[in-house]
């Protein structure tokens, strides 16, 4: 008998947890993300995620970010009078959100809370975006279908061709002699969304690594020096590893569907 998608899924991503000997080391939590990181203007301006979303959206429309960090994806895609919604289960990304919302002019609403657990406490929005947020997300059913029962229009999601975390598995194998895994990928994300009975239109590009430089590669550096369980003192060994592994250009994939609400 062929394994449900969904669960070789969840089975994947189950198969990134952290030996508990490693994590139990830790100085500090290899989870979260730097709000500075992930800020608008990290990714390219046209993306086939805003032109969908873009030609979707009317004067006035609004706009649901599920998982949206401090706004990258969905910031620059608020129409003229529209309104954006965000959710995210890490507070200090909604706060840097609601800062750069200000500093634009975007009119927005935040809910700090894990998705779909309060999709009910969130209107229908014309349309829906969800960016690199997939390979947190073990139980993608569920969370999909609160995706598509909260658009009126459209759903776009992005998500890199394979997990993110797949960049740091040569340095993790040099510092803790343990290989990583290399599952699952955005084909298995598309087979779940089957199951889930969305069949997703599917744009595929490559994209060149982001080039930090100044402060925020500081915080780069210190973010995969956390991700790989290391200690501050280790700093320099982890930028050695950085040099000796540089990131790769990656397949950048777009999935679409239309809403339900
Ligand atoms: C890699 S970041 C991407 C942020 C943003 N969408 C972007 O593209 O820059 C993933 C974000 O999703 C959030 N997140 C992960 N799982 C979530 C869930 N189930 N509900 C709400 N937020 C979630 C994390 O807190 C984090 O801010």
């Amino acid at each position: 008998m062929s394994t449900l998608a969904s669960v070789q899924w969840a089975d994947e991503l189950a198969a990134w947890a952290i030996d508990p000997e490693i994590l139990a080391a830790a100085p500090e939590s290899p989870y979260g993300f730097p709000p500075e990181v992930f800020a608008v203007g990290q990714y390219p301006t046209s993306s086939p995620m805003a032109e969908l979303a873009e030609a979707a959206l009317r004067p006035g429309g609004s706009v649901l970010d599920v998982g949206a960090g401090a706004g990258a994806a969905s910031l620059g895609i608020v129409p003229g009078g529209g309104h954006l919604h965000a959710v995210d289960s890490q507070p200090s990304m909604l706060r840097a959100l609601e800062a750069a919302a200000r500093d634009r002019g975007v009119s927005l609403t935040t809910y700090d809370g894990t998705w779909p657990a309060l999709a009910d406490q969130v209107p229908v929005c014309d349309v829906v975006v969800c960016a690199h947020v997939f390979y947190n997300v073990p139980d993608l059913v569920p969370f999909a279908t609160a995706l598509t029962t909260r658009a009126r229009a459209l759903v776009v999601v992005e998500l890199t061709g394979t997990h993110p975390l797949t960049r740091l598995a040569p340095m993790w194998e040099a510092v803790h002699h343990q290989p990583r895994p290399d599952g699952p990928t955005a084909e298995l994300a598309v087979a779940v969304l089957g199951e889930a009975g969305l069949e997703p239109e599917v744009r595929e590009r490559v994209i060149e690594p982001v080039v930090r430089t100044g402060a925020l590669l500081d915080t780069w550096v210190d973010f995969t020096r956390r991700q790989l369980c290391l200690p501050p003192e280790r700093r320099p060994e982890v930028e050695d590893l950085m040099q000796r592994h540089p990131p790769r250009p990656r397949r950048s994939v777009v999935l679409s569907w239309p809403g339900a609400g």
